[in-house]
């Protein structure tokens, strides 16, 4: 099965200036929310390592796992683009291990795979498309090149840095990628390298000039814990309310207020006469069976 949103829509969205709308799903319940909300994309991000897995950065997480989540956020998915992301390890060493990881991850579902940073990378993401799996190149922050949060900081913020972030965007396009996504580079730097990116450009930290954005869905609707990083707008406080509720129905559980006989099932009396019947025959069995018959030996 494939999303009905193929990666060729997304160029047409550039074309047309109308922004391009990716959200991190990671389950099928986050799937199918990100469905029925509209997205065009939908990206099984390697940030399931923290917000799924409960690992300190992106750089724990394995195929098997993500694989797992993928095939989950298929199930949920029709319409839009499903990414899989490449992840940390599985790809970088040899342009044999980058397709057959993008192979597994096209067999669990996938439209496209994402793999981080340029240079090297390009020529994994090259061996890719020439399999036949369209590739999203990402460059700026690179979080699989973090090993903690204190890690996380923005990218671009000289000139080298800057030129050094658009020659990696140019080889990911001359290597065919159809996307790439900018991680965490200051917008005015971001404006300045756009009318170089002939590709759709997705931003996350990257400011209002990229073609599209892309936020991770714990972060959106606040079920993350603790500080957000600045890009990050929260569209709901999702983690109260849900705390709130599970604390509500313990209270409930302890106090015998739940359940009520609302949340019963029902059986009709005649069949509840007849179990409290066989009940009672089967006590009455058990009972003779432990009483010593006549011939029984005794017992010392
Ligand atoms: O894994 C992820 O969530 C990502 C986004 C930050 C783009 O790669």
């Amino acid at each position: 099965m494939t999303g009905s949103v193929r990666p060729g829509d997304l160029a047409d969205r550039k074309r047309r200036g109308e922004p391009i709308v990716m959200v991190t799903a990671y389950d099928h319940g986050t799937a199918r929310i990100a469905e029925a909300a509209g997205v065009d994309a939908v990206l099984v991000g390697d940030s399931a390592a923290m917000t799924m897995l409960g690992y300190p950065s992106t750089r724990e997480i394995t195929v098997d796992e993500l694989l797992m989540l993928t095939r989950a956020v298929r199930r949920g998915l029709a319409t839009p683009l499903l990414v899989g992301d490449l992840p940390f390890g599985s790809y970088e060493a040899s342009n044999a291990d980058a397709v057959a990881t993008a192979r597994r991850f096209a067999e669990a579902g996938v439209d496209v795979v994402k793999l981080e940073g340029g240079g090297p990378m390009a020529e994994r993401a090259r061996a890719i498309i020439a399999a036949g799996i369209p590739v999203m190149g990402h460059v700026g922050l690179l979080p699989q090149h973090v090993a903690d949060a204190d890690g996380y900081r923005a990218q671009g913020t000289t000139a080298d840095e800057a030129m050094a972030i658009l020659h990696e965007a140019r080889s990911l396009v001359a290597a065919g990628c159809f996307a790439l996504v900018f991680e965490a580079i200051p917008a005015a730097v971001v404006e300045l390298l756009m009318p170089s990116i002939p590709v759709p450009v997705i931003g996350i930290g990257a400011g209002a000039h990229t073609d599209g954005q892309v936020l991770v869905f714990h972060d959106l609707v606040g079920l993350t814990e603790g500080r957000l990083p600045r890009f990050v707008e929260r569209y709901a406080d999702a983690r109260p309310l849900l705390v709130d509720a599970v604390a509500r129905y313990a209270a409930a559980t302890r106090d015998r207020s739940f359940p009520t006989p609302a949340h019963n099932y029902r059986i009709a009396p005649a069949e509840l006469d007849a179990v409290r019947a066989r009940l009672a025959r089967e006590s009455g069995a058990r009972v003779r069976e432990r009483e010593p018959g006549p011939e029984s030996p005794a017992v010392c």
